[in-house]
């Protein structure tokens, strides 16, 4: 089922979110390596797709890189610190394979697993709970060079890198996902060339995708070899679901369209063992090169769905559509929408999508469980030296998706928890760090950290869930 006009959106004001959740509901926040960490040469680090993209002119804001970014790799204890201050139970991290195996394959750079087993350590000990992205976009510049995610080699890479990483975190660490959002590995870095390694073949971009699935089919058997009992595997996709903008049959055969883009090319793969039709027609390609065997190895199970949300979209056909039957409707996407928000990176806010799509991810796919691995929104933050960052937009971006999932729950959608994106500014891909989506700030030339009025928020309603809880 797509979502289209007949499911009629509720407006989410800033209600109540008393007994929305469990006890055990998870609250935490999210990072990536290469977006905080900083020290891109130091103790062994090899280099990545970023830090060569990084450098292209034109590339990205400023050419802004991520050699020092949040310089996280320097601040692991005042961060862990911070996460502890405002409440967290949950952590999200993603480990940089250019950390663990400079050139992709062979030594192993042990300086680079102690610093995350130092990182899972500091957060055990102020009991938060990790959970571990294996791949967020940073891939060893060593394999991009080798064919990158367009070879099968890379996806055993990746599962070689993948058991080394469980073998020496697997005892403490319970939550683990393969990939982060694969659709932007693929279609951005493949694809539009937006994103590293900075390609523009829509050809690519689905033999790209592809290999990035069978990696996630090749690493899973290898994590749970190592994985404590009771800990879960699964994989973060990012959605963003289409809604028609008018009832005209054109229009609903391009919110297909562009659903199978948006959202069913990975859920599918991952849930179904196969590709919706309409992502082959919506990018005007063939299906890539597929092995016997791959699809097994893709929809084998896995114990929880990671779901990024930050918008919708809404298309209709546009008008020089002749509407004939086998035409590829010439798509448009409606922007601005009359009377709506939008956030700094021009995204539509829409928090009562993020409750619909919950109930469509049930519907359709019946995951185990489901994380809400990213949610938050970039603004416009001005800090003038004093401790107060008023950022009510963000609050009540937050409140709202956040009071959206609590709804989702009530309509019994199984979801376990909920990650800010992002407990600091940072790096923000080709917007370089002109994007602010942290719930603390980043002065950046001081590296200081000052939680914004939005963190001061979540604190409290992290601690009056637990309150809740307690009573
Ligand atoms: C993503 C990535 C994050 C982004 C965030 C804001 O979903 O694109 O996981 O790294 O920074 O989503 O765009």
């Amino acid at each position: 089922m797509s979502i289209t006009n007949d499911t009629q959106p509720q407006v989410i004001a800033d209600g109540s979110l008393e007994g929305a959740f469990p006890s055990d509901f998870l609250w935490g926040a999210a990072t990536a390596s290469y977006q905080i960490e900083g020290a891109a040469q130091e103790d062994g680090r090899g280099p990545s797709i970023w830090d060569a993209f990084s450098r292209i002119p034109g590339k990205v804001y400023r050419g802004d890189t991520g050699d020092v970014a949040d310089d996280h790799y320097h601040h692991v204890e005042e961060d862990v610190a911070l996460m502890a201050k405002l409440g967290l139970d949950v952590y999200r991290f993603s480990i940089a394979w250019p950390r663990i195996f400079p050139q992709g394959t062979g030594v192993v750079n042990v300086k680079g697993l102690d610093f995350y087993d130092r990182l899972v350590d500091t957060l055990l000990s102020h009991g938060i709970t990790p959970l571990v992205t294996l791949y967020h976009w940073d891939l060893p510049l060593v394999l991009q060079e080798q064919g990158g995610w367009l070879v099968r080699d890379t996806a055993h890479a990746f599962a070689d890198y993948a058991e080394v990483v469980a073998q020496r975190l697997g005892d403490r660490v319970e939550w683990w996902t393969t990939h982060n959002e694969p659709w932007c590995t693929a279609y951005l870095g493949y694809g539009t060339g937006y994103h590293a390694p900075g390609l523009q073949d829509m050809q690519m971009a689905v033999t790209a995708g592809h290999n990035v699935l069978v990696s996630h089919g090749l690493a899973m058997p290898r994590i749970r070899a190592h994985m404590r009992p009771g800990a879960q595997v699964g994989i973060t996709l990012n959605f963003t679901p289409a809604y028609a903008a008018d009832d005209r049959p054109e229009t609903l055969a391009c919110v297909e369209q562009v659903d199978a883009f948006s959202n069913r090319w990975f859920a599918d793969a991952i849930f179904r063992g196969s590709y919706p039709q309409g992502v082959f027609d919506y990018l005007r390609v063939s299906p890539p090169p597929i092995e016997d065997g791959d699809f097994e190895l893709i929809s084998a199970p896995i114990d929880f769905l990671g779901v990024n949300y930050y918008s919708r979209s809404l298309v209709r056909a546009g008008e020089s559509t002749n509407g004939t039957a086998g035409t590829t409707p010439s798509i448009e996407y409606i922007s601005p929408v009359p009377g709506a928000t939008y956030t700094e990176t021009g995204w539509e806010v829409y928090p009562d999508g993020l409750r619909l799509l919950l109930k469509r991810i049930h519907d359709d796919y019946a995951p185990r469980a489901i994380l809400i691995t990213e949610n938050g929104a970039a603004f416009q933050d001005q800090w003038d030296g004093d401790g107060h960052i008023p950022d009510p937009q963000r609050t009540h971006y937050l409140h709202t998706h956040i009071q959206a999932v609590g709804q989702a729950l009530g309509e019994g959608v199984p979801v376990r928890g909920y990650f800010v994106w992002s407990l600091l500014d940072n790096y923000e891909w080709s917007d370089g760090y002109s994007k602010r989506f942290g719930i603390v700030y980043i002065d950046y030339p001081t590296q200081r950290r000052i939680v914004k009025e939005s963190g001061r928020w979540y604190a409290s309603f992290l601690a009056s869930q637990k309150g809740l809880a307690g009573l």
